[in-house]
């Protein structure tokens, strides 16, 4: 995230002193390109001749080797959506091949205007967090990533599972594998810890490690959240030529439950306390001890006396505390809904009295002035619910409704509380449901 475009760093060498370009005539060009500091020829990138294809590119950053020795957190990592970063289930190379078509191609200023002209730059956008390697390697790789998706697209159209799978294999081949965390992305604060050197992997020891990697180095953050802040977003991504914004799970870390008095980081209820280690998941396995949510209910049926009438009416209240460290749902809003459902059956058959869902989204994605996710000038505030719950507050709903009083006296009322992965419109994410509630109602005279 702090990789400096060459184009800004270029520019910044026309204004920078003399020892800057004492120091252009003493390294070459390539190892200055994009970075500040001392150091960055040794890392992995620099070391290497620049991947020239999707294959070269998952070579140079292979969890395979790791394997050997790890197969434990290797297995782990494998359930992980990091181990597919730029295909999930194809969710995610939808939404790429999307980008591409729909933006990209449109945007006046993009310079493409054909998919042929897409080059790793283009690409960065999403690749700033869903791939980040991707900026070590040449313009081909990314054609060759926009073909690969057309491949994919071309065959779920045409009924080829076999050209399908193939396509989806060598997309899910590019990930966020072991050697993004612990070499290339393992040092965040550069000019005070080092470019991150090749040969070394990056752990919370310093020592001696078998094979290839041959020494263990210490990753300052690697155990803090702000390691997992660099992808896991904050709001718009302004150090992008066209700001993208995706996930905000760090921002809201950042700034609600922090500040609400929470004291854990993204590793305490990622990995360590719910023993997932290296599988590190969303809501579908259980984070926290299927506790993600504290939810207290409470269904009142009543006479309401509306002047000279009694009225029979129902009021469900229902109160949800987030006990995650940010709000959820999170990431693109595309993506997952959390609904509250609350439904109401009475009388003889069972007959249904009222149902109503209420769903709870991330904060809308701001593609700003893309025409993919609206035309706004700006960022659309206002104008969007932004109703995701809310670290450590409690978010009170109530539903009312009338009924007659023979109903509700024999009625029953269900609240449902559970996250849906949308696709297509509206599927469920097979996920357990968070909380199920269930209640006879009684009839109360209102006093
Ligand atoms: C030949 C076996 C072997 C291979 C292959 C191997 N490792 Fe290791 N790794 C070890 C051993 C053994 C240790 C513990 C060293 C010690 O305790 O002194 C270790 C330690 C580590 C640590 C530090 C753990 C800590 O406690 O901080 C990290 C990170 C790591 N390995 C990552 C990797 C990555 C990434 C790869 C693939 C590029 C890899 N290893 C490949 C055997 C291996
Ligand atoms: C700031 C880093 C960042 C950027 C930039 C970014 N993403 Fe993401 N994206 C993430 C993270 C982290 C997640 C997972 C968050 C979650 O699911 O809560 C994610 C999730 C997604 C998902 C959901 C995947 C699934 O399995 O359902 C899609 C789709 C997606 N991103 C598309 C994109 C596209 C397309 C772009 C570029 C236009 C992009 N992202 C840019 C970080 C980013
Ligand atoms: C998304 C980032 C990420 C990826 C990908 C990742 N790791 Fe880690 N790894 C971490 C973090 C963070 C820790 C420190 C956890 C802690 O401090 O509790 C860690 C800890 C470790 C450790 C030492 C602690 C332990 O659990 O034994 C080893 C060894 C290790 N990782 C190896 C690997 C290997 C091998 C892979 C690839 C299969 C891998 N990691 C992929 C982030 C990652
Ligand atoms: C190099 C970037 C990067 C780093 C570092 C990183 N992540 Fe991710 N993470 C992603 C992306 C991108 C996705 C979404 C992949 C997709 O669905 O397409 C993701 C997905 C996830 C998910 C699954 C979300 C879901 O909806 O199921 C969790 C949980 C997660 N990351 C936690 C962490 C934690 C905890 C750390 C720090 C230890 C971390 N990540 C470090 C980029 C990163
Ligand atoms: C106090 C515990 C806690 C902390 C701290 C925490 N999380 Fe979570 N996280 C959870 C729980 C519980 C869920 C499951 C709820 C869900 O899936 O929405 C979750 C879900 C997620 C998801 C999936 C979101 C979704 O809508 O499905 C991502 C991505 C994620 N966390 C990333 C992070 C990152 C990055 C950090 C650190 C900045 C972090 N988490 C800190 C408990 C925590």
């Amino acid at each position: 995230m702090f990789r400096r475009n060459p184009a800004k760093s270029a520019c910044s060498l026309a204004w920078t002193t003399s020892a800057v370009l004492a120091a252009v005539l003493l390294f070459p060009p390539r190892v200055l390109a994009g970075t500040a500091g001392v150091g960055w020829d040794e890392t992995i990138a620099a070391k290497s001749v620049k991947p020239g294809t999707v294959a070269g590119l998952a070579k140079l950053y292979d969890s395979g080797p790791c394997a050997e020795c790890h197969r434990g957190i290797y297995d782990q990592w494998r359930k992980s959506t990091h181990s597919a970063s730029m295909f999930n289930g194809g969710r995610m190379t939808a939404a790429l091949r999307k980008f591409i078509l729909e933006g990209l191609v449109r945007w006046p200023s993009s310079g493409v205007k054909a998919p042929g002209d897409v080059k790793v730059k283009h690409l960065m956008v999403c690749a700033k967090c869903h791939l980040p390697q991707l900026a070590d390697a040449t313009d081909e790789v990314a054609r060759e990533i926009l073909e690969t998706i057309e491949t994919w697209q071309g065959a779920i159209d045409g009924n080829d599972p076999k050209t399908r799978d193939q396509a989806a294999e060598k997309l899910s081949s590019l990930n966020i594998g072991c050697l993004l965390c612990h070499n290339r992305n393992a040092v965040i604060h550069k000019l005070v810890d080092g470019y991150p050197a090749a040969g070394a992997v990056y752990g919370n020891r310093e020592g001696a490690h078998p094979g290839s990697f041959a020494v263990m180095k210490k990753g300052e953050s690697l155990g803090e959240s702000i390691f997992c802040g660099q992808c896991h977003g904050y709001g718009p991504n302004f150090d992008l030529e066209n700001p993208v914004q995706c996930a905000t799970a760090y921002g809201s870390y950042l700034f609600a439950y922090v500040r609400g008095g929470g004291g854990e980081t993204c590793q305490d209820c990622h990995m360590r306390k719910n023993r997932l280690g290296h599988n590190m998941q969303g809501a579908s396995e259980p984070v926290m001890d299927n506790a993600a949510l504290d939810v207290a209910t409470e269904v009142r049926g009543y006479l309401w006396k509306d002047v000279s009438t009694y009225v029979p009416r129902v009021v469900v209240e229902v109160s949800l505390t987030n006990r995650a460290g940010h709000a959820i749902p999170e990431g693109p809003p595309s993506s997952k809904r959390l609904a509250l459902e609350v439904t109401a059956t009475g009388g003889n058959n069972d007959a249904p009295l009222f149902s109503e869902t209420r769903n709870y989204r991330a904060v809308s994605m701001r593609f700003g002035r893309s025409g993919l996710m609206g035309e706004g000038p700006h960022e659309n505030s206002g104008f969007t619910d932004d109703t995701s719950l809310p670290p450590l507050q409690a978010v009170r709903e109530r539903f009312d409704f009338v009924a007659k009083s023979e109903d509700i006296a024999g009625g029953r009322v269900v609240v449902r509380v559970r996250i849906r992965q949308l696709e297509d419109g509206a599927l469920d994410s097979g996920a357990p449901d968070w909380y199920e509630f269930r209640k006879e109602l009684k009839m109360e005279k209102y006093p």
